[in-house]
């Protein structure tokens, strides 16, 4: 794949970085031939979607492996409109070219924008002489637990600290030599022509696999409107930050200039961006536009729910402490000091209002992300927002609610690729009374 400027080896979804966008409207059945040509084992995820257990892509839990060679058939309906994603859940996979956006329109929903830009940052480090499997081995040989502040420290190759007051401190385990906005690095970025003035629909969305970014055009500032597909409170921000697995929905209006929409990577060193080209023009200089965008970016947890879309008032049935830890004694993260097992969890039953409370023991920002439902923020002052994927600070405590309403087996996990596959992974599990 040529990321611009370079021509790496990596796995992908049909020759495409990001994958061929996948479009459905609300209530539509999908269905999607996978043919396994990786050399691994692998499923597919479909992030967002509160789908049929079976099809939900996780190994052991709800689907065999799907052998190199062998095929399955996805399909399932999509309930719920938004900018949601699909990514392998087999390994460290996720970490390579195996990702795009699925997007469910909702045909009911007034169309408040001219036209929509869909943008997927990553950050990248596959088939530069390192790849995602042996970063993780590096990291659990490196034994980072020894080293408190260990960011950036194993695994690396290199040797800078990611620190970030925003994220509460540490910014990531591993450094990455690119960051990518729809596949480019900023070297060839990708351009996006529209009228200036007209009303742009972003469709933000972050796959990386260690790292936030802080998005946002500068001196243009958007209204946030969705977070993980689902409407809020109109909030205008001079940008936004998004954790690993989060999406965000914000209309911009096209500057008269170009001008880059770019995702920082949160305190690493490294930027993507799409250039906003509203005609002819060459884009700015980058470094001095990236430097604008030091406002304070908003936090999603703390933006409200529309109305349309909060949970009814209601008292938790069913109340369960997840204490995040690690990444003692060797780069081992853990809910409840224990690593992932499929077998384990925690009960649920069908027709809860379920409250999970996320406490993070750990120096680390950890996203953490529910399958097959989409929760409601626990806010100090009320509800905040609708989310699947949320991000929890170092030494917070972040409460969120779900109704239990999709039965079946669900993953919960920190969306650090590298967290979760040193254990930071647990299951919801209906049970029958
Ligand atoms: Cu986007 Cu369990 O993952
Ligand atoms: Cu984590």
């Amino acid at each position: 794949m040529d990321i611009g400027g370079r021509t790496v080896s990596t796995w992908h979804y049909g020759g495409e970085l990001p994958a061929r966008e996948i479009r459905a409207r609300k209530g539509d059945l999908l269905r999607v031939q996978l043919r396994n040509e990786l050399p691994q084992p692998t499923t597919v995820h479909w992030h967002g979607i509160a789908l049929r257990n079976d099809m939900d892509g996780v190994p052991l839990l709800t689907q065999p492996e799907i052998a190199p060679g062998a095929e399955f058939r996805y399909e399932f309906t999509v309930p719920d409109a938004g900018t949601h994603m699909f990514h392998p859940h087999v390994g460290t996979q996720l970490d390579r070219g195996l990702y795009g956006a699925l997007i469910v329109e909702d045909p009911a929903e007034p169309a408040d924008y001219d036209a929509e830009l869909v943008v997927i940052f990553d950050d990248w480090l596959d088939g530069t002489g390192r790849d995602p499997d042996r970063v993780l081995s590096e990291l659990k040989a490196n034994g980072m637990g020894a080293m408190p502040g260990h960011g950036g420290m194993a695994g690396n190759g290199g040797m800078q600290m990611s620190r970030s007051d925003l994220l509460g401190g540490d910014a990531g385990d591993v450094t990455y030599p690119y960051f990518l906005a729809n596949g480019r690095t900023s070297e060839a970025a990708r351009s996006f022509e529209a009228r200036r003035g007209s009303r742009i629909r972003l469709r933000l969305l972050n796959i990386g696999g260690d790292t936030s970014f802080r998005v946002g055009v500068p001196g243009v500032p958007m209204t946030i409107t969705h977070t993980d597909g689902f409407p809020v409170v109109p909030t205008r921000a001079e940008a936004v930050l998004l954790g690993m697995g989060e999406r965000v929905d914000a209309i911009v209006t096209m500057p008269d200039q170009p001008l880059p929409l770019f995702g920082l990577a949160e305190g690493k060193d490294g930027r993507a961006h799409v250039l906003l080209q509203p005609g002819a023009g060459a884009a700015p200089d980058l470094p001095a536009a990236a430097a604008q965008l030091s406002a304070r970016p908003a936090m999603v947890n703390a933006i409200p729910a529309a109305e349309s879309v909060r949970l009814p008032n209601r008292s938790p049935d069913v109340t369960h402490e997840l204490t995040l830890g690690g990444p003692e004694p060797v780069y081992t993260w853990t809910i409840n000091k224990e690593v992932y097992d499929p077998a384990r969890g925690f009960p649920v039953r069908r027709g809860e209002r379920v409250r999970l409370r996320f406490n993070n023991t750990t120096t680390m920002y950890h996203p953490m992300h529910l399958h097959g439902h989409t929760f409601q923020v626990v806010g100090p002052a009320g509800p905040g927002p609708r989310k699947d994927t949320a991000i929890v600070l170092p030494g917070q405590l972040l409460e969120v609610d779900f109704d239990a309403d999709n039965p079946g087996q669900w993953l919960t996990h920190c969306h650090n690729i590298y967290h979760g596959e040193a254990g930071m992974m647990t299951v919801i599990q209906y049970v029958e009374d």
